[in-house]
């Protein structure tokens, strides 16, 4: 008996180490300095319900019963969809991956499952696996495709209800079985890693459905997370749960905020030292809205990914495509400024790290080996103190490589910048020891 208990107690121990020891494969590794010095990609939020137009958390927001809801993906016919054409202008927007909305809280998958009827595949009109498609021309063109899947699900009748949803109709609340949700879920994800290729990331989102159980809710990450890294060693797994990152996770995600910022509210979290990312919309909403036209300036979105960077952060940048599969005119017109800018200055973003000074009213900086570059946004004046505690040895203009005056005092390298202009970003390049 005591012997029985003994090695039940070990078995235990051995289970909960494994779980709490993930050492991560050597090609993952390689994976996370990749998506590191990537800096910058675009996040797609689309499925059916770009065609209510009111953000992709319309079903709950209106309370509606799913099975009304799911009418609109026998109209589902996004005629002007065409992957080269995302693939293209996201690429010259200068972003390294796209992010892309498998499945999202509503329950609609974007790929021909076999797990579900409800897909685009046969459930529309289109009958065109979108997924497949973009994964092709990803490949193809050279930039790396992560997924997005919702934990949450506001439809199917076994998933164990969360906090969100409460008014959403037409489930079955006698079926619920988290076995069998988990389940769906697994073989979903299996298909995902298995039937289109190499995946950057499983971008994981609505653990936070659970987050007041009065007993805590078990996801059972832990096995899911193995199932990815088993399938796809170099795949990262990325769980947008908005606590510090959890055993078996690859990269830590902040939502609407830049680490160490909490505005929107839901990033409290501490900074681990996992790979970063920021997910940001670029109006409002996620999913396409048609009201929401308070699209971000340029100017905006520029500072926003150099600040980024500033913290050693990747920015995932988002929009939502309209119902007829077309990117939003304001949102392709942004990424090709966006583009443009990196196409110039490009080398002071990728592959750096946030740089020695941390950000200031004034902007920011990265760091690329001895060379420190310093994101003016706005300068009072005509001279800029960095309390450095490196020697500058060398301070040119980025742009025109011309020398740049600076004298070394008591509080730090004073720069004679001069007038910055009317740029979004002036750069001064310092060779440092
Ligand atoms: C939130 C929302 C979701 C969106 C995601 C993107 O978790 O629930 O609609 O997809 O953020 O960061």
């Amino acid at each position: 008996m005591i012997k029985r208990i003994l090695s039940m107690t070990l078995a235990l121990l051995v289970v909960s180490q494994a779980s709490a020891q993930y050492q991560p494969t050597p090609e993952n590794i390689e994976a996370r300095k990749e998506f590191s010095d990537s800096r910058f990609g675009v996040f797609i939020h689309w499925g059916i319900y770009s065609m209510f137009a009111q953000g992709e958390w319309y079903l709950q927001n209106a309370g509606l019963d799913h099975r009304e809801y799911a009418k609109a993906a026998d109209a589902f016919y996004p005629h002007r969809f065409n992957a080269k054409e995302w693939v293209s202008t996201i690429k010259a927007a200068g972003a390294k991956y796209i992010c892309f909305t498998t499945r999202h809280h509503d329950s609609f998958s974007m790929w021909d499952t076999e797990q579900s009827e409800y897909n685009i595949v046969d459930a529309t009109p289109f009958k065109r696996d979108v997924l497949r498609e973009l994964a092709k021309e990803c490949r193809k063109q050279g930039i790396r495709l992560h997924l997005y899947y919702s934990h949450a699900d506001w439809a199917r009748d076994e998933y164990p209800r969360g906090r969100t949803a409460k008014t959403v109709t037409g489930r079955d609340s006698t079926r619920i079985n988290w076995s069998e949700y988990y389940g769906f879920m697994n073989r979903q994800i299996t298909e995902l890693l298995t039937n289109y290729g190499e995946i950057g990331a499983i971008w994981f989102d609505g653990w936070w459905d659970h987050d007041e159980d009065a007993t805590p809710f078990d996801w059972q990450l832990d096995e899911q997370y193995a199932l990815v890294h088993r399938l796809q060693p170099s795949c990262l797994v990325a769980n947008n749960h908005h606590q510090v990152p959890f055993e078996g996770e690859d990269i830590q995600i902040f939502e609407r905020d830049l680490p160490g910022e909490n505005e929107y509210g839901l990033s409290g979290q501490a900074i681990s030292r996992l790979p970063l990312e920021t997910c940001q919309t670029m109006n409002g909403m996620w999913g396409y809205k048609v009201i929401d036209q308070n699209y971000k300036s340029v100017e905006t979105l520029i500072q926003y990914l150099v600040t980024a960077a500033g913290k050693g952060a990747n920015l995932l940048l988002n929009v939502g495509p309209q119902p007829n599969g077309e990117l939003p005119a304001a949102a392709v017109e942004r990424l090709k400024a966006m583009g443009e800018w990196l196409a110039q200055n490009g080398e002071t973003i990728y592959a750096t790290e946030a740089g020695d000074i941390k950000p200031q009213p004034w902007g920011v900086t990265t760091r690329k080996g001895d060379r420190l570059f310093v994101h003016i946004f706005e300068l009072d004046g005509e001279e800029l103190l960095l309390p450095l505690e490196c020697e500058v040895v060398e301070a040119v203009r980025f742009a025109d490589r011309e020398k740049v005056a600076f004298r070394t005092t008591d509080e730090g390298v004073v720069l004679t910048v001069g007038d910055i202009g009317d740029v979004e970003d002036f750069i001064v390049e310092l060779r440092t020891r």
